[in-house]
């Protein structure tokens, strides 16, 4: 029982205590599953705990457990600040920032600590898990885990198979992820997968017909929401994510795909330049006022 995809997924080790990395430790725990949560600096750690406990006690109060186990899930999170607690874990899941240099450097001094039977994971949204994979010695055991933002409330996670992934290894990564209560699709590791490249086409052009002067940004948006049943309008949306996330998803696209019709159409490129990065700025599409 000691090759990759070998055991299941009992004990998680989630590195970068983030947005994602906090959803994902929150959830895991209310499935029973030993989590260490790993992060660089003990200001980001104390947040990210906060982050799980508020997960956690929003999850009771949506009865999505008995109010009686809360103590119990937020007693059980192991925060750490040094990977070699990942030596006994059975899966490693990286939710570190989305910049290569950054994931291939974890994986690689991660590959040195984890035991032989476990899965390496990225919840990368448009990074190359064969290329991350290159830096370790057996890139047959690195996968894709992409979960959606907020982790306890989206059902999906979307599951990469790298160059190598080997099929056991999937099948683990699959179990872990309907373990984790989300439904699974597959995505070969191409360019943004399936959602990233989706939502990054339908973002671009929404800017694209706001550019050109097809409809203005209420008309584009209420479209899609009435029109699709979309919660929001796809510039709202690019609000909400962030334009420089938007900017750099697109970019990935044109230079993976080398194809000009995911090129940024010139507007987004320009507010990205102005500083206007949406709701995190105060401004994109449109106006968030700062509040008090
Ligand atoms: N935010 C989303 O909506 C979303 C959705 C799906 C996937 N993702 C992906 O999840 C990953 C994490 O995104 P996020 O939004 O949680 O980011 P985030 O910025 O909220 O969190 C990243 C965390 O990683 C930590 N970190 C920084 N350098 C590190 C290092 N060298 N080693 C370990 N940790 C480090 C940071 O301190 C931070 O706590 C990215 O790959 C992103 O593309 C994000």
């Amino acid at each position: 029982m000691t090759a990759p995809g070998s055991k299941p997924v009992e004990s998680l080790f989630v590195v970068g205590s983030g947005i994602m990395g906090a959803g994902i430790a929150a959830v895991a725990l209310t499935k029973g599953m030993q989590v260490h949560l790993y992060d660089v600096k003990d200001t980001f750690l104390e947040k990210g705990v906060e982050t799980v406990n508020n997960h956690l006690r929003k999850m009771a109060s949506k009865g999505k457990f008995p109010a009686a186990d809360l103590e119990k899930f937020t007693s059980a999170l192991k925060p750490t600040l040094t990977l070699d607690d990942a030596a006994n874990t059975d899966l490693v899941l990286e939710a570190a920032p989305e910049r290569m240099e950054v994931k291939k450097d974890l994986l690689k001094r991660l590959d040195e600590i984890v035991p032989p039977h476990a899965l390496l994971a990225s919840n990368t949204s448009s990074l190359s898990i064969t290329v991350m994979a290159s830096v370790v010695r057996d890139p047959g055991r690195v996968v894709g885990i992409h979960f959606f933002n907020p982790v306890p409330s989206m059902d999906l996670v979307e599951l990469i198979s790298g160059a190598h992934t080997r099929p056991e290894v999937l099948e683990a990564a699959r179990q872990f992820s309907v373990k984790m209560g989300k439904t699974v699709t597959g995505s070969k590791d191409y360019p943004g997968f399936v959602t990233t490249r989706s939502i990054g086409v339908l973002i671009n052009e929404a800017i694209w017909m706001l550019y050109e002067g097809v409809a203005s940004r209420e008309d584009i948006d209420t479209a899609h929401k009435l029109g699709f049943h979309h919660p929001m309008g796809p510039l709202e949306l690019a609000d909400l994510v962030g334009l420089d996330t938007a900017l750099s998803i697109l970019e990935r696209l044109y230079t993976g795909f080398r194809d000009p019709k995911y090129r940024a159409c010139p507007l987004l490129v320009q507010m990205v330049e102005a500083g206007k990065l949406g709701r995190k700025s105060g401004e994109g599409f449109y106006s968030y006022p700062a509040k008090g």
